[in-house]
């Protein structure tokens, strides 16, 4: 005779036929395990779930006070994510040559819908990720954070870091305007007087003697392919290695504090 555990019964109303889908195989096919009310279960529950997993089972009181990060390296992901949308979505009004680039523009501002707001966020946002970029690259220094055994991390930040510049950069020519033309000029001239390989460096960057179309189609595919699959890339080695390298640093006190936790046989503070 098999033997069968006594259950509730999934009872009638709204809550009945609740229950009667939790306790179907689609349910449980998706969620593997029941309500997570014990610590093994908690972690399994972020261990098994494909979008939980990107959190850490086990997070230190410390990371989670804000003022200790500012969320400056998540706001600065969340640009990134914010400049990856709109940017796709401009480049369906953007030709990167000379006769079309500053027309353009133009009509995406006037014609297109949406099209004004869709630009602004995207200027928006590359200013901000700048700003909250450096801010990010303070706190670290300021906290220590890019002390052992976080610098590979760090190193990865000062190159997310140059990216986010160059990328600022090359975008700045594409509406081709006088106030970006003018700009690139000028910027790439003071590159020509660099000692030594200046001329070389200038003409890498132009692609001619001066800015022009050659320039141009540099910058575009720069600015909407190679960097930001660079920077996609770097930011998913940053996250792997913040997890590897055991979680958020620690302020000063906490880790004395969870130092002296652990002398004394407790759970962290
Ligand atoms: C695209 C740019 C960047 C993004 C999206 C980013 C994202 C993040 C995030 C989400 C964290 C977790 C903690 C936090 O929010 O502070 C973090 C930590 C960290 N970041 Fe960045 N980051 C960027 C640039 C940088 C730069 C420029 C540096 C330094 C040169 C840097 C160095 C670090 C280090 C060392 C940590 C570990 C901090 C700790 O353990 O306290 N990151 N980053």
């Amino acid at each position: 005779m098999s033997e069968t555990k006594p259950t509730a019964g999934p009872g009638s109303g709204p809550m009945g036929i609740l229950n009667r889908i939790r306790q179907g195989n689609i349910w449980k096919s998706i969620f593997r395990q029941g309500y997570p009310n014990s610590d093994e279960s908690r972690a399994l529950a972020i261990v098994n779930s494909f979008f939980l997993h990107i959190h850490p089972v086990r997070v230190k009181r410390h990371s989670l006070k804000i003022s200790y990060t500012w969320g400056l390296g998540i706001i600065s992901f969340i640009l990134f994510v914010i400049l990856t949308v709109t940017g796709v979505w401009l480049m369906f009004f953007y030709v990167p040559s000379i006769e079309r680039a500053y027309p353009d523009m133009v009509n995406l501002e006037t014609g297109v819908t949406f099209g004004m707001l869709m630009r602004s966020m995207h200027r928006w946002a590359a200013h901000l990720m700048v700003i909250t970029v450096f801010l990010h690259l303070c706190r670290v220094f300021f906290t220590g954070a890019y002390k052992k055994p976080r610098e590979f991390n760090w190193v990865i930040g000062v190159l997310l870091w140059v990216i986010t510049l160059v990328l600022s950069f090359t975008g700045y020519l594409l509406p081709w305007d006088q106030l970006s033309y003018w700009a690139v000029s000028v910027s790439t001239n003071i590159v020509g007087s660099f000692p030594v390989f200046g001329t070389q460096l200038r003409l890498l960057m132009l692609g001619a003697s001066e800015a022009g179309p050659e320039a141009l189609i540099r910058f575009y595919t720069l600015h909407v392919i190679l960097l930001p699959l660079v920077m996609a890339a770097l930011i998913g080695v940053h996250f792997w290695r913040v997890r590897k390298d055991g979680g958020l640093s620690a302020p000063a006190e906490a880790t004395s504090a969870e130092a002296k936790a652990e002398a004394a046989g407790n759970e962290q503070p």
